[in-house]
């Protein structure tokens, strides 16, 4: 099969259906734009898998996105969405780049509501900080705020399954895709690639800071957050 698009740690193929593409969770982890990298066995499938739960459990609370089904191990079938070069950053506790950036302190807690930032989707040019003017001037000022109403739903869901595993939401990143008459979905992935989870109570990371600062073993880590969301996937049926 001819890949459409080949990610840093997913390929999208076309499907068999034309509205619907597979994407391959792969075997890699990155970090720093690429800069720094490994090949945990094992990952691309739990990724792909805490992935299916999440959009699922989505599903149930009425947000929609693109995914469909698993397909096989680390493989999703997905809707065929065209990307909205915009990845919105939702954050209920300050870590990460907003510590780096402001004076804003670690631990920090966002609340009542999270705090919302979007950044350009682009490798090359290093995802930079967007801001309303810019946005506006790209023309993405409708999508913002529809994205921007998803996005607060989706924390108050995604809080919801993560603290009923004893993990911290602290911070995602979602992505969107446009279909149709510029239907806005859900798209690309929710893992604990794309989200920062500290143990309840604690700054103990249970995502892929544990790869970017060197302080543990991912799969260890992604392993456990499956088998929990899968028990309680299991008790509540
Ligand atoms: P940041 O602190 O680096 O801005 O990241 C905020 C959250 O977004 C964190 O959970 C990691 C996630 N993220 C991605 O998944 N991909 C990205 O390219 C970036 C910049 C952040």
């Amino acid at each position: 099969m001819e890949p459409i698009i080949e990610g840093k740690v997913k390929t999208v193929y076309q499907g068999v259906e034309e509205d619907q593409v597979l994407i391959h969770y792969h075997d890699r982890v990155t970090a720093g734009n690429g800069k720094k990298e490994d090949y945990p066995v094992g990952k691309g499938e739990i990724n792909c898998d805490i992935s299916c739960i999440i959009f699922e459990k989505l599903a149930d609370e009425g947000i929609e996105s693109h995914y469909i089904q698993r397909a096989g191990p680390g493989l999703m079938r997905c809707r065929k969405v065209e990307i909205i070069p915009i990845e919105v950053v939702v954050r209920n506790i300050a870590a990460g780049s907003i510590v780096r950036n402001t004076t804003i302190p670690e631990g920090k807690r966002f609340a009542p509501e999270p705090l919302i930032e979007c950044f350009l989707k682009d490798d090359e040019k290093d995802d930079p900080l967007l801001n309303d003017a810019r946005i506006m001037a790209m023309g993405y000022n409708g999508q913002k705020f529809m994205m921007m109403s998803i996005a607060r739903k989706v924390n108050v869901v995604l809080k919801e399954i993560f603290s009923s595993i004893d993990l911290d939401l602290v911070d995602f990143k979602l992505e969107f895709g446009a279909y149709d008459n510029r239907r806005i979905i859900l798209a690309d992935e929710i893992s604990p690639d794309s989200c920062r989870l500290w143990k309840k109570g604690t700054t103990e990371s249970m995502d892929k800071d544990l790869f970017r600062k060197d302080e543990g073993d991912i799969i260890e880590a992604y392993k456990e957050i499956l088998e929990k969301l899968n028990t309680q996937n299991t008790e509540s049926k």
